[in-house]
């Protein structure tokens, strides 16, 4: 039996819903560079390696006009996903067991999107070669492919604290084992070294990431028997050798990336020209980048690498910002869920933020907010655009070219998402409709969670809580309930 389907039966992968693989995630990118792929609510979606189709069942659940297939070498965690697929009832989902290598893949058909997440570096470079001939293969004309990959020039740092690992655990056969002792033994050996030493710092790092996760992620992760990094370079020139082209990464690079800053731009333009692809090479030496999440496209399309007013009104926008009064006269505070905020008293940007504030968690075309911003400074000229760009990367603002099936408001019935309650309680998160996840560790809001299938309103709601938790009183199950539908309300987990 081959190795990786071996681990991969017998240790679970944490998988979850990866919100920068989903086709709206995916058409948007494409719409922001001047391509038209394929609508959200009308495609068909390819994932290599899918695992149990934790990223794939609420893609699947959440666009049910769309096609969804999925494949695995590893037959166990697919059961897992096909028991699922079953207790949902999906039809628009078909997750199977296959070997990358010998599948009959001209009988699945081609795909307007096709994922493969943690796959490509983490397999023999055979298997790596034979996704990229599937995507070359199976890709629409206007498809979009995206795969995640460990990077050089980072990934050689990476492989440094791996060889270390895979050294110090060699006697040890347990997978989860193997795991704990390498976390304990990088944890001596940050601690045995000075406090500003770089090695150190290095290893620091990587080592919270590795305690933020499972043994068992961290295994497949970090212990896997392969382990390819690939540089940008390398990935592009495979994927051109198979009629494929460079689109974008996943998202655009955050505010303090050295791609905004005038000395990095001039030293890349002089160095580089316009070619992307040497550009983006230049950059991952400068972020000593470890990871990507890049786009793909087939080589004869378009792109425009400038972003302009023209594709930006074919997409809509969102954002969960939560607005507070500032600390200069007139201006506000917004705040976004992983806490970042910013402060802005300029008209135009208000506007737009009240809008989408207002909107959240629906998107809005740019085509109806633009007359509804129209006197308020707000313009898409160059100024906007690059502005909007601006709050874009910096993750203010989302761009979509779908709108997720959610409730515009709390309902006097409301419905959770059904694949959000059948996962409440066996896992400690649940997927939401916008292709997030939701930590769900309190037991109260599992149960209510699970108690939103929209048969139910206030009255029936308070009654099941107060049998479930009768230690709680009644004027703390009303505020409960109020506060974790307004929770799940804006997580996305409240269906329209
Ligand atoms: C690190 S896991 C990633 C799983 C999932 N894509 C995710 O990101 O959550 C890699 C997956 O690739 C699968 N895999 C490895 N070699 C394969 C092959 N030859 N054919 C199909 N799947 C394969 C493994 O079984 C495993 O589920």
């Amino acid at each position: 039996m081959h190795a990786a389907q071996n681990s991969h039966n017998t240790v679970a992968y944490p998988g979850f819903p990866y919100p920068k693989t989903h086709p709206d995630s995916l058409a948007a990118m494409a719409i922001l560079h001047g391509l038209n792929p394929a609508p959200v609510e009308a495609c068909r979606v390819l994932e290599i390696g899918c695992n149990e189709g934790a990223n794939l069942i609420p893609m699947a659940y959440a666009i049910p006009t769309s096609e969804f297939v999925g494949f695995d070498l590893a037959g166990v965690p697919i059961e897992r996903g096909q028991e699922r697929i079953h207790d949902l009832g999906l039809a628009n989902l078909r997750l199977f067991q296959a070997d990358m290598l010998s599948l009959d893949a001209a009988a699945l058909g081609t795909f307007d999107y096709i994922i493969a997440h943690g796959f490509y570096a983490w397999v023999p470079e055979r298997v790596g070669e034979r996704m990229m001939v599937l995507f070359g293969e199976l890709l629409t004309p206007n498809g979009i492919a995206f795969v995640s990959y460990n990077a050089k020039p980072g990934g050689h740092l990476r492989m440094m604290i791996r060889e270390m690992m895979l050294d110090h655990v060699r006697d040890i056969e347990e997978p989860t084992r193997r795991m704990a002792e390498s976390i304990a033994f990088l944890q001596f050996l940050v601690q045995s070294r000075p406090e500003d030493d770089p090695t150190r710092l290095l290893i620091q790092n990587q080592l919270e990431h590795m305690e933020k996760r499972s043994l068992e992620g961290g295994f497949h992760d970090w212990l896997t028997e392969a382990y390819h990094p690939a540089s940008i370079t390398e990935l592009v020139e495979h994927a051109r050798s198979h009629g494929l082209e460079y689109l974008s990464e996943a998202v655009l690079p955050l505010p303090h990336d050295p791609t905004y800053r005038a000395e990095v731009r001039s030293m890349l333009e002089s160095t580089c020209g316009g070619d992307i692809v040497r550009q983006e090479q230049k950059l991952d030496y400068l972020r000593a980048r470890m990871y990507r999440e890049t786009l793909l496209c087939r080589a004869d399309r378009v792109i425009d690498r400038d972003f302009t007013a023209e594709n930006l009104r074919r997409l809509m926008l969102a954002s969960a910002v939560e607005s507070s009064a500032g600390d200069k006269p007139g201006s506000k505070v917004y705040t976004i869920p992983a806490g970042f905020r910013m402060e802005s008293h300029d008209a135009g940007v208000m506007a737009l933020f009240a809008e989408l504030e207002a909107n959240w968690p629906r998107p809005m075309s740019l085509r109806e907010l633009e007359p509804r911003l129209s006197g308020t400074g707000f313009r898409l000229d160059n100024e906007g655009v690059t502005l909007l760009i601006h709050l874009i990367s910096a993750k203010f603002v989302s761009i979509h070219a779908w709108c997720a099936p959610v409730a515009a408001g709390i309902t006097t019935h409301p419905r959770a998402s059904a694949c959000a309650r059948l996962e409440a309680g066996t896992r400690e998160f649940a997927p939401t409709l916008l292709h997030g996840m939701l930590k769900l560790e309190d037991a109260v809001l599992i149960n209510f969670l699970k108690l939103l299938d929209g048969t139910r309103d206030r009255t029936a709601l308070l009654k099941q809580m107060q049998e479930q938790f009768p230690e709680l009183t009644e004027e703390r199950t009303r505020a409960g309930i109020e506060s974790s539908l307004r929770l799940l309300f804006r997580a996305g987990m409240l269906e329209a």
